[in-house]
């Protein structure tokens, strides 16, 4: 399967207002989408769709890119092939997200994904409100996302071998069953990252920046509204990148990073980590 990379999430949110404070804090530039608003961090009409939710606030739905219908065929055809149960989306769901076609289905930790190409464009340039230089994005895609499961072995099955992610490495913290997979689909070293655990969980998802100073000020703007922090400054030890993690309103994090290695699927050779940093990445001293 031909995906190219994490076109776009929504997430089910309960206040909406703190959230679009929260985008503009973090220098996205939220825009009018849906029933709420969507966070544009780029050439693209919108990265996060954010939508009121009446339940829990969590991960709505992951859309996964593929280069063009053709691809989008052969991608439901295979799908079906292995037994997952598809749905169409329809013409309004295609104007919301402003592709030309999209699929939708489950994943064996129960998230909804959809497979989407053909985005239309709004042709606006990305300006953060905040003086974020740029978001990294193009071939690697919007960013990634970390998701809990309850199944680790039918998730990682279904994203390497139905849809073809090919894992970057592992990381099997101290006394865990379980490993904690990292998957990519593009240079972007993990655009997926999947973590054992009791429930189907979104733990965060992250965004990269395109300057050190651009995450050094997002830090800043942190302290200085008093928005809470989960872990500070720190290098990853698989990627390589340097990041903080930010409570989002909904209380799942938002990485916010920069730095982050690419993969070479012709050079790159899987590997264990023992610990996620090289350094920092510590809870805030309180
Ligand atoms: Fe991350």
């Amino acid at each position: 399967m031909d995906i190219r990379g994490l076109g776009y999430i929504a997430v089910g949110v309960a206040n909406l207002d703190e959230w679009r404070r929260y985008a503009e804090l973090l220098g996205t530039r939220p825009v009018p989408h849906g029933d709420g608003f969507a966070m544009k961090i780029d050439d693209r009409p919108f990265r996060v769709d954010v939508r009121r939710t009446e339940t829990t606030d969590e991960l709505a739905f992951a859309g996964w890119e593929l280069p063009d219908a053709a691809a989008l065929e052969a991608c439901a055809a295979e799908l079906e092939s292995a037994g997952f149960a598809l749905h169409q989306g329809s013409a309004a769901d295609c104007d919301e997200r402003r592709v030309r076609g999209l699929i939708r289905t489950t994943d064996p930790g129960g998230f909804t994904l959809e497979f989407f190409h053909g985005v239309v464009h709004d042709h606006e340039p990305f300006v953060s409100p905040t003086g974020v230089s740029g978001f990294t994005t193009g071939d690697q895609g919007m960013g990634h996302i970390v998701l809990g499961t309850p199944d680790i072995e039918a998730s990682t099955h279904f994203y390497t071998s139905v849809l073809g992610f090919r894992v970057s490495d592992y990381w099997k913290p101290d006394g865990a069953e379980h490993d904690v997979v990292f998957l990519h689909c593009n240079p972007r070293h993990h655009s997926l990252a999947l973590v054992p655990a009791g429930g189907a969980a979104l733990y965060h998802f992250m965004l990269e920046m395109d300057t050190l100073d651009d995450v050094g000020y997002t830090l800043d703007r942190h302290e200085a509204t008093g928005t809470p922090i989960a872990a500070g400054l720190g290098k990853h030890t698989n990627d390589h990148m340097v990041s903080f993690y930010s409570v989002s309103p909904s209380g799942f994090q938002v990485e916010i990073g920069c730095g982050g290695r690419r993969v070479d699927d012709d050079t790159w050779t899987v590997t264990q980590l023992t610990k996620p940093s090289f350094w920092g990445h510590r809870p805030p001293v309180s």
